[in-house]
């Protein structure tokens, strides 16, 4: 979609490999030296991002033509914050469990910011940073996690085409459907070559 905003989409999705401290989840967590990943990398691993005009989310053109193309027919709107989220503590440790689901994870933030943790082909985790304006698929079957940053806020809209399944299938649920045929597209764009070791 060729907007205005799309062009900096850089600037509310950038992606890096991250190290393997176990200080707090909600640091960024970079590797020394930092080890940025780019779009069209996220893009191989089968996920979808934009940038929209989130101070107009509401009239948006540029959404409702992604919501009719993508078949999105639902849409909630979730703050993430210790003040607004029941059972905060407990779910921000759940959502920080790996896990996969059988469907897309759509998520749009329209306020603040947060994480999302993807594995590369090689099983390194790649942090996925989103900020105001920025909008990510995570394909269906993709392990993945999720953690607010140091900022603790992120107001974010879930989509879902249907009725929405929001279960989660902690690692390992390798023998679902959704995995293999996740597996099977990463190789199709491989073009059936092996991973390559890193
Ligand atoms: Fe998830």
């Amino acid at each position: 979609m060729e907007t205005a905003f799309q062009e900096g989409k850089e600037e509310v999705i950038s992606a890096w490999y991250m190290d393997d401290s176990e200080e707090d989840q909600r640091l960024p967590h970079h590797r020394n030296p930092k080890q940025f990943v780019s779009l069209d990398k996220l893009s191989e691993l089968g996920i979808l991002s934009w940038r929209l005009d989130s101070d107009n989310y509401e009239n948006d053109e540029s959404l409702k033509k992604i919501r009719e193309a993508r078949g999105y027919s639902y849409v909630d709107i979730c703050d993430v914050c210790p003040e607004k989220l029941p059972n905060y503590e407990v779910k921000i440790k759940n959502f920080f469990e790996e896990h996969l689901h059988t469907d897309e994870e759509i998520r749009y933030c329209l306020e603040g910011s947060g994480y999302f943790d993807v594995r590369d082909q090689n099983e390194q985790w790649i942090r996925i940073a989103v900020k105001k304006g920025g909008m990510i698929v995570l394909p269906a079957g993709m392990y993945h996690r999720f953690t607010l940053d140091t900022d603790n806020y992120i107001k974010a809209m879930r989509l879902f085409v249907g009725e929405p399944i929001w279960t989660p299938y902690n690692r390992p649920h390798d023998h679902l459907p959704a995995r293999k045929e996740y597996l099977d597209s990463l190789l199709k764009k491989g073009e059936g070559q092996p991973v390559e070791a890193n």
